[in-house]
Protein backbone atom coordinates (compact mmCIF):
# COMPACT_ATOMS: atom_id res chain seq x y z
CA UNK A 1 0.00 0.00 0.00
CA UNK A 2 1.28 3.70 -0.87
CA UNK A 3 0.67 5.28 2.93
CA UNK A 4 3.50 6.73 4.26
CA UNK A 5 3.55 5.01 7.81
CA UNK A 6 5.86 8.32 8.64
CA UNK A 7 5.98 9.12 12.94
CA UNK A 8 2.00 9.43 13.64
CA UNK A 9 -0.52 6.90 13.20
CA UNK A 10 -2.75 6.24 9.81
CA UNK A 11 -6.41 8.01 10.82
CA UNK A 12 -8.08 5.11 9.90
CA UNK A 13 -12.42 5.23 10.22
CA UNK A 14 -14.12 1.59 10.96
CA UNK A 15 -17.65 0.95 8.98
CA UNK A 16 -20.13 -1.27 10.77
CA UNK A 17 -24.39 -2.36 10.27
CA UNK A 18 -24.23 -4.31 13.65
CA UNK A 19 -22.69 -6.01 16.63
CA UNK A 20 -19.04 -4.78 16.09
CA UNK A 21 -17.16 -7.40 17.55
CA UNK A 22 -14.70 -6.34 14.71
CA UNK A 23 -14.68 -3.16 15.29
CA UNK A 24 -14.30 -4.08 18.94
CA UNK A 25 -10.91 -6.40 18.52
CA UNK A 26 -9.57 -3.09 15.67
CA UNK A 27 -9.86 -0.53 18.33
CA UNK A 28 -7.88 -2.46 20.69
CA UNK A 29 -5.53 -3.65 18.57
CA UNK A 30 -4.63 0.22 17.42
CA UNK A 31 -4.14 0.77 20.69
CA UNK A 32 -0.90 -1.27 20.73
CA UNK A 33 2.40 0.10 19.75
CA UNK A 34 2.49 -1.87 16.80
CA UNK A 35 -0.61 -0.96 15.13
CA UNK A 36 0.06 1.65 12.48
CA UNK A 37 -3.63 2.78 12.74
CA UNK A 38 -4.89 5.11 14.88
CA UNK A 39 -9.08 4.54 14.99
CA UNK A 40 -10.52 8.26 14.54
CA UNK A 41 -14.18 7.23 13.40
CA UNK A 42 -16.82 4.95 13.32
CA UNK A 43 -19.56 5.05 10.61
CA UNK A 44 -23.03 2.93 10.57
CA UNK A 45 -25.52 3.29 8.01
CA UNK A 46 -27.82 1.69 10.86
CA UNK A 47 -28.54 3.73 14.14
CA UNK A 48 -29.22 0.45 15.80
CA UNK A 49 -25.81 -1.24 15.58
CA UNK A 50 -24.91 -2.47 18.48
CA UNK A 51 -21.43 -1.68 17.31
CA UNK A 52 -21.99 2.45 17.69
CA UNK A 53 -21.32 1.87 21.54
CA UNK A 54 -17.87 1.57 21.35
CA UNK A 55 -17.66 5.06 19.97
CA UNK A 56 -18.69 5.94 23.86
CA UNK A 57 -17.40 3.70 25.12
CA UNK A 58 -13.71 4.37 23.99
CA UNK A 59 -14.61 7.95 23.30
CA UNK A 60 -14.23 7.82 19.03
CA UNK A 61 -16.37 10.05 17.00
CA UNK A 62 -19.08 8.29 15.15
CA UNK A 63 -21.90 9.25 12.22
CA UNK A 64 -24.77 7.63 11.29
CA UNK A 65 -26.46 7.90 7.99
CA UNK A 66 -28.91 5.32 7.00
CA UNK A 67 -27.97 5.20 3.12
CA UNK A 68 -31.80 5.43 1.59
CA UNK A 69 -30.39 7.86 -0.20
CA UNK A 70 -26.65 6.36 -1.36
CA UNK A 71 -25.79 9.57 -3.38
CA UNK A 72 -26.47 12.06 -0.90
CA UNK A 73 -25.14 9.80 2.11
CA UNK A 74 -22.31 9.02 0.11
CA UNK A 75 -21.76 12.58 -0.14
CA UNK A 76 -22.24 13.64 3.23
CA UNK A 77 -20.38 10.50 4.46
CA UNK A 78 -17.09 11.95 2.04
CA UNK A 79 -17.62 15.37 3.47
CA UNK A 80 -17.33 14.36 7.05
CA UNK A 81 -14.05 11.79 6.91
CA UNK A 82 -12.31 14.65 4.75
CA UNK A 83 -12.74 16.91 7.65
CA UNK A 84 -11.50 14.50 9.82
CA UNK A 85 -8.52 13.54 8.25
CA UNK A 86 -9.86 10.04 7.62
CA UNK A 87 -6.63 8.25 5.42
CA UNK A 88 -7.83 4.83 5.47
CA UNK A 89 -10.89 2.78 5.67
CA UNK A 90 -11.72 -0.37 7.22
CA UNK A 91 -15.48 -2.00 6.65
CA UNK A 92 -15.77 -4.18 9.66
CA UNK A 93 -19.30 -6.11 8.85
CA UNK A 94 -20.34 -2.84 6.83
CA UNK A 95 -23.53 -4.29 5.18
CA UNK A 96 -23.76 -1.66 1.86
CA UNK A 97 -22.12 -1.57 -1.16
CA UNK A 98 -20.28 1.32 -1.41
CA UNK A 99 -20.09 3.05 -4.76
CA UNK A 100 -17.72 3.66 -7.34
CA UNK A 101 -17.50 7.09 -7.37
CA UNK A 102 -16.34 6.30 -3.38
CA UNK A 103 -13.95 3.64 -4.06
CA UNK A 104 -12.28 6.06 -5.94
CA UNK A 105 -11.95 8.74 -3.81
CA UNK A 106 -10.21 6.22 -1.51
CA UNK A 107 -8.71 3.76 -3.64
CA UNK A 108 -6.64 1.40 -2.24
CA UNK A 109 -7.35 2.87 0.87
CA UNK A 110 -10.15 0.59 2.36
CA UNK A 111 -10.28 -2.77 3.50
CA UNK A 112 -13.04 -5.19 4.20
CA UNK A 113 -13.59 -8.09 5.83
CA UNK A 114 -15.22 -11.36 4.23
CA UNK A 115 -16.28 -14.59 5.88
CA UNK A 116 -15.46 -16.83 3.33
CA UNK A 117 -12.26 -18.14 1.79
CA UNK A 118 -12.70 -15.67 -1.41
CA UNK A 119 -13.17 -16.13 -4.11
CA UNK A 120 -15.26 -18.37 -3.03
CA UNK A 121 -18.91 -17.49 -1.58
CA UNK A 122 -18.71 -13.56 -2.49
CA UNK A 123 -22.04 -11.80 -1.21
CA UNK A 124 -24.50 -12.47 1.21
CA UNK A 125 -25.42 -16.35 3.37
CA UNK A 126 -21.53 -17.38 3.02
CA UNK A 127 -21.94 -19.93 5.99
CA UNK A 128 -25.37 -21.50 4.99
CA UNK A 129 -23.92 -21.71 1.11
CA UNK A 130 -20.96 -23.39 2.40
CA UNK A 131 -22.23 -25.86 4.76
CA UNK A 132 -25.24 -26.53 1.97
CA UNK A 133 -21.78 -27.75 -0.54
CA UNK A 134 -20.66 -29.86 1.82
CA UNK A 135 -17.37 -27.58 1.99
CA UNK A 136 -14.51 -29.57 3.95
CA UNK A 137 -13.09 -25.75 4.68
CA UNK A 138 -14.31 -22.47 5.06
CA UNK A 139 -12.68 -19.22 6.25
CA UNK A 140 -12.63 -15.39 6.48
CA UNK A 141 -10.60 -13.24 4.45
CA UNK A 142 -9.19 -9.89 4.57
CA UNK A 143 -9.14 -7.82 1.00
CA UNK A 144 -9.09 -4.34 -0.63
CA UNK A 145 -11.70 -2.56 -2.00
CA UNK A 146 -12.34 -2.31 -5.68
CA UNK A 147 -15.43 -2.09 -6.86
CA UNK A 148 -16.48 -5.21 -7.49
CA UNK A 149 -18.02 -6.56 -4.87
CA UNK A 150 -15.67 -8.91 -2.66
CA UNK A 151 -12.99 -8.93 -5.22
CA UNK A 152 -9.81 -6.89 -4.07
CA UNK A 153 -6.47 -8.09 -3.66
CA UNK A 154 -6.41 -10.95 -1.02
CA UNK A 155 -4.40 -9.28 1.79
CA UNK A 156 -4.54 -12.27 3.92
CA UNK A 157 -6.78 -15.63 4.89
CA UNK A 158 -7.04 -18.03 7.52
CA UNK A 159 -8.80 -21.62 6.66
CA UNK A 160 -11.28 -23.00 9.58
CA UNK A 161 -12.44 -26.71 9.19
CA UNK A 162 -15.77 -27.05 9.33
CA UNK A 163 -16.93 -30.09 11.74
CA UNK A 164 -19.26 -33.16 10.78
CA UNK A 165 -22.37 -31.50 12.68
CA UNK A 166 -21.49 -27.84 12.00
CA UNK A 167 -24.32 -25.31 11.53
CA UNK A 168 -24.63 -21.96 10.61
CA UNK A 169 -24.43 -20.42 13.86
CA UNK A 170 -21.50 -22.23 14.99
CA UNK A 171 -19.65 -22.25 11.73
CA UNK A 172 -20.06 -17.84 11.99
CA UNK A 173 -18.91 -18.31 15.87
CA UNK A 174 -15.90 -20.28 14.78
CA UNK A 175 -14.81 -17.73 11.85
CA UNK A 176 -15.97 -14.90 14.02
CA UNK A 177 -12.84 -15.80 16.13
CA UNK A 178 -10.66 -16.08 13.53
CA UNK A 179 -11.69 -12.91 11.93
CA UNK A 180 -10.79 -11.08 15.11
CA UNK A 181 -7.09 -12.10 14.62
CA UNK A 182 -6.99 -11.85 11.00
CA UNK A 183 -7.54 -8.36 10.89
CA UNK A 184 -4.82 -6.82 12.73
CA UNK A 185 -2.28 -9.29 11.60
CA UNK A 186 -3.61 -8.13 7.90
CA UNK A 187 -3.22 -4.44 8.69
CA UNK A 188 0.46 -5.19 9.82
CA UNK A 189 1.28 -7.05 6.82
CA UNK A 190 -0.11 -4.40 4.52
CA UNK A 191 2.05 -2.01 5.77
CA UNK A 192 4.82 -4.66 5.53
CA UNK A 193 5.43 -4.56 9.39
C1 LIG B 1 -18.47 -10.68 10.27
O1 LIG B 1 -18.53 -12.08 10.22
C2 LIG B 1 -18.01 -10.14 8.93
O2 LIG B 1 -17.05 -10.94 8.29
C3 LIG B 1 -19.31 -10.15 8.18
O3 LIG B 1 -20.27 -9.71 9.10
C4 LIG B 1 -19.86 -10.08 10.42
C5 LIG B 1 -19.87 -8.84 11.27
O4 LIG B 1 -19.65 -9.13 12.62
N1 LIG B 1 -19.22 -9.29 7.03
C6 LIG B 1 -19.88 -9.50 5.90
O5 LIG B 1 -20.64 -10.44 5.73
C7 LIG B 1 -19.63 -8.48 4.81
N2 LIG B 1 -20.27 -8.84 3.62
P1 LIG B 1 -19.25 -7.98 13.65
O6 LIG B 1 -20.26 -6.84 13.48
O7 LIG B 1 -19.40 -8.62 15.01
O8 LIG B 1 -17.85 -7.52 13.36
Amino acid sequence: MVLSTGHSKIRTAVFISGTGSNLKSLIKFSKTIKSPISIEFIFSNNLKAKGLNYAKLYKIKKKVLNFKNKNLSENKLLYILNINNIEMICLAGFMKILSKNFIKKFKGKILNIHPSLLPKYKGLNTHKRALKNKEKYSGCTVHLVNSRLDSGRIVLQKKVKISKNETVASLAKKILVQEHKLYPKAILKLFNL
